[in-house]
């Protein structure tokens, strides 16, 4: 019989979610917005510290939202790193604006500043996208100096970051807009979701209207502007509330996880772990390595389809976007000697990495990978 599959990043649930839902299903507030959803703003801006939050239906809504708020239109240029998560992007389309991504840096795997500061020249954008890759936070002092020194407004995707800190402070709460992201593959999950927070009072108001269809506050149904039903249920809501509640468990959790895959791997010649910069804390979301076969023997995909053999879901990282048939024709910025996304893509792998990943599932992991070299 086959080992029970075990998965890249599963929700983690327990006994307080359960019963914050259970809760919210009695007291029949099941429609959109209630309680929870009023609850579950607050606490998520008091843990960011963070002055407002509007809680939707998923962290591509609030990217969404993000640059509606911010007046991004047609032709608008707006930064984005390429190494990311298409949603990432997706929504500069939505908004018939013109993406232009950036490389990365080779140490940290965020956007690269000096290709940054270059892009900004050229580009004269009106928005960065910032992304805060599988949880490592980007250098915001320098992101924040650049963006205000070139009059950029920069929007923190933060929906990997969850819990991740720069200079002690959370991730989520720089940039004129923050973004998060609760899809059931996160480090907390309301199954489906998302939240915008900001300390602008008035950003996060429009996001409130956008997100209601921009109903007008009239008796009836009242519309000047095109709005969009991208609100979260209460009882989803009630499920975030009690996630939050075991959020920082769930970093320490997911931090163990990738120092005993650093133990137990990282002495392999060829392996090389995504490096935590020593300007932030990272959740770890998920553990991300890279593979040289050169040296190894064996590639990223060899060692994929290794594990799934043994049921066990292991992924590359991102495929950068630039090399995504949809962007071909979008411009990308690398000033180095290489293109590090597309290196990190190629050679990227990201092991299991969920708060609920038991010992013996975690040596049967390390093991298929040794295993693979043996071979
Ligand atoms: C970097 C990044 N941005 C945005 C999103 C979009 O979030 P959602 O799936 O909640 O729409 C995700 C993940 O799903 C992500 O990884």
């Amino acid at each position: 019989m086959k080992n029970n599959r075990i998965y890249l990043s599963p929700p983690d649930m327990g006994e307080i979610e359960k019963g914050l839902l259970l809760d919210a299903f009695n007291s029949n507030w099941i429609a959109p917005l209630g309680p929870n959803v009023d609850g579950f703003e607050e606490e998520m801006a008091d843990y960011l510290g963070m002055q407002n939050a509007c809680a939707l239906s998923s962290g591509s809504a609030a990217l969404h939202l993000a640059l509606k708020i911010l007046s991004i239109t047609k032709d608008d240029i707006v930064l984005c790193p390429s190494l990311t998560f298409v949603a990432s992007a997706n929504v500069i389309l939505y908004e018939n604006a013109i993406p232009v991504f950036v490389d990365v840096d080779p140490k940290y795997w965020t956007i690269d500043l000096i290709s940054l500061e270059y892009a900004i020249k050229k580009y004269n954008p009106k928005a960065l996208i910032t992304v805060d890759l599988y949880g490592q936070s980007c250098d915001y002092d320098s992101i924040t100096d650049l963006c205000e020194k070139y009059n950029v407004f920069l929007i923190e995707d933060a929906a990997e970051a969850l819990g991740s800190e720069y200079q002690g402070k959370r991730c989520g709460a720089f940039g004129q807009i923050g973004i998060l992201s609760f899809n059931g593959n996160k480090i907390i999950t309301t199954s489906g979701g998302g939240m915008l927070v900001s300390n602008n009072e008035n950003y996060v108001k429009k996001a409130r209207f956008l997100a209601t269809q921009a109903r007008e506050p009239d008796l009836h149904y009242e519309h000047k502007e095109l709005g969009y039903n991208y609100r979260m249920s209460n009882l989803l809501a009630a499920v975030g509330r009690g996630q939050l509640l075991v959020l920082d468990k769930r970093v320490v959790a997911r931090r163990k996880i990738f120092q005993r895959y650093f133990d137990a791997l990282s002495q392999t010649a060829g392996f090389e772990f995504m490096p935590e910069a020593p300007y932030a804390t990272s959740n770890r979301w998920l553990t991300t390595l890279t593979v040289d076969s050169k040296i190894t023997g064996v590639n990223r995909t060899q060692i994929i389809d290794a594990l799934e053999k043994e049921n066990i879901e292991a992924r590359p990282v991102w495929k950068p976007m630039h090399l995504q048939p949809l962007y071909k024709d979008c411009d990308y910025v690398t000033v180095g000697s290489e293109d590090v996304s597309k290196r990190l893509f190629e050679n990227g792998l990201c092991l299991p990495s969920g708060s609920n990943l038991s010992l013996e599932d975690q040596e049967r992991v390390i093991d298929i990978v040794l295993n693979c070299m043996s071979d």
